[in-house]
């Protein structure tokens, strides 16, 4: 048994979104959660500055005695996965965004990558869309400004109408099989998202996230590692560089839970 935890690490709250599935999948695990908040977005940032801000949260991290790492920010991974493997001695899973089971669902109409704009436009991203049997299927939308209002806790289903009409009116009525929540922030939008999808375009308008297989990954090379820990309850611990006071009773709410923390 591996009792040391896993770090899970975000620009800010979206890794929360990945976090409650890694409680519910993994209960007897312990974790730690670091969100870079001082520094999000990152999605606006160039890959030096991501590259840096996440080789930075890394090592908070691994001060902090993690077993594994992982990156719980679609954006950090595009930047900057294949340094941290690298780098570091103990094992890094990373999210991508899930254009692979939406291509595959099947279906004729369109598959909608929302994500950062950095994301968008960084080789990883455009390598993945590559490897997909129909990749002019996926139509990739880099969303600036969602990020920041999340960021901010607001999560109203009609309080993003006006991002989305820029990023998205260009492409109003066409069929959306699948909308892809290619930023660990979106699924606390989901309902907002959906909402407008339904207003505007044709399809079934699925959401798909990366999340619970993201976790999966995570078992898989815990287990193959030899790094479980399959007895008693897990907890996790809670960081952030920006202003604990104000940030902290919105970890709570994305989390649905009362959270625990140390002084930094
Ligand atoms: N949550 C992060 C992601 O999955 C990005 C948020 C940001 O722009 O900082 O890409």
């Amino acid at each position: 048994m591996d009792t040391r935890p896993i770090g899970i690490f975000d620009s800010g709250m979206g890794g929360i979104s990945l976090l409650r599935d890694a409680l519910r999948m993994l209960p007897t695990e312990n974790f730690i959660y670091y969100g870079d908040n001082l520094h999000a977005p990152y999605g606006d940032k160039t890959e030096d500055e991501i590259l840096g801000l996440t080789s930075d949260a890394a090592d908070f991290l691994i001060d902090h005695g993690v077993k594994a790492l992982v990156l719980a920010c679609n954006t950090a991974t595009s930047a900057s996965i294949n340094m941290l493997r690298q780098k570091l001695d103990v094992p890094v899973v990373s999210i991508e965004p899930a254009i692979k089971p939406a291509c595959e669902a099947g279906g004729d109409g369109k598959v909608f990558m929302l994500a950062t704009v950095a994301t968008t436009m960084l080789a990883r991203y455009h390598a993945l869309q590559a490897r997909m049997p129909d990749p002019d299927r996926v139509i990739n939308v880099g969303c600036s400004g969602l990020v920041d209002r999340i960021e901010q806790g607001i999560t109203d289903d009609d309080a993003f109408d006006d991002i989305l009409d820029r990023c998205l009116s260009q492409y109003h009525g066409m069929k959306a099989d699948s909308i892809v929540l290619g930023c660990t922030h979106f699924p606390f939008i989901a309902r907002a998202i959906e909402r407008y999808f339904k207003l505007h375009f044709t399809g079934e308008c699925r959401l798909i996230d990366g999340n619970a297989a993201t976790v999966r990954q995570l078992e898989r090379v815990l287990d193959s590692s030899q790094l479980i820990n399959c007895v008693g309850e897990g907890r996790a611990e809670f960081f952030t560089s920006g202003d604990r006071d104000a940030l902290f009773p919105l970890f709570e709410r994305f989390l649905n839970a009362p959270i625990y923390y140390q002084k930094l």
